[in-house]
């Protein structure tokens, strides 16, 4: 069985779009895979409670507890591997990852971005995208590579940007569309890993 590892920093309606998706295509028995664990880096991210109801192995490694970045990576390295994971996903992972974590999962970490990367790395996408008058936003899945962000598309879905959209109200557009592709992406990644 391929354990999938999801990380996630908040609500985690990505990570739930994805475990509905694992429960409902029968992943176990279709893809031989399997949502092993949710691990956050917030205590109060909401989406661990969810995961808990699921039946989801949850975790917490808060890095408000390690000295910089290199402890806490290694100390999420160390929760992560005890699931012996073939693909780690980040959904709304709000963590900048060292190199070194990267490698260590190199070809088998995405990221879900709420652009149509190459725009808008970084934060505050939708916002950037209203304000430079942008008529179509997204969302990107993406391989995790060392550099914020970057990394071989995967998947992308487009939305219209509104005349009166607002930050929430393009997030919310785009939100939906994330969990209709990030479940999709998951699976036929899970495939080649
Ligand atoms: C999602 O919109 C995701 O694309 C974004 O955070 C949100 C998490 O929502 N990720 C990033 O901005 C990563 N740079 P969720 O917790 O409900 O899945």
């Amino acid at each position: 069985m391929k354990n999938i590892v999801i990380l996630i920093s908040g609500t985690g309606s990505n990570m739930a779009a994805i475990v509905r998706a694992a429960q409902q295509q029968d992943w176990a028995r279709r893809l031989d895979a399997r949502v092993a664990a949710v691990i956050s880096n917030r205590p109060d991210a909401k989406g661990l409670a969810w995961a808990r109801e699921a039946g989801i192995a949850t975790a917490v490694v808060d890095h408000k507890a390690y000295a910089g970045r290199e402890p806490f990576d290694a100390a999420l390295m160390a929760e992560i591997d005890r699931h012996t994971p073939a693909l780690v996903v980040l959904a709304g992972f709000m963590r900048i990852l060292t190199p070194g974590f990267v490698a260590h999962y190199a070809g088998r970490i995405v990221n879900i971005h709420p652009s149509l990367l190459p725009a808008f790395p970084g934060l505050h996408t939708h916002q950037r995208a209203i304000d430079m008058g942008c008529r179509v936003a997204g969302v990107t899945v993406h391989q995790v590579t060392a550099e914020l962000d970057h990394g071989a598309i995967l998947a992308q879905a487009v939305v219209p940007v509104l005349p009166d959209d607002t930050a929430d109200t393009l997030a919310a557009r785009v939100l939906t569309q994330e969990h209709l592709i990030y479940p999709r992406a998951v699976a036929e990644l899970i495939l080649r890993v």
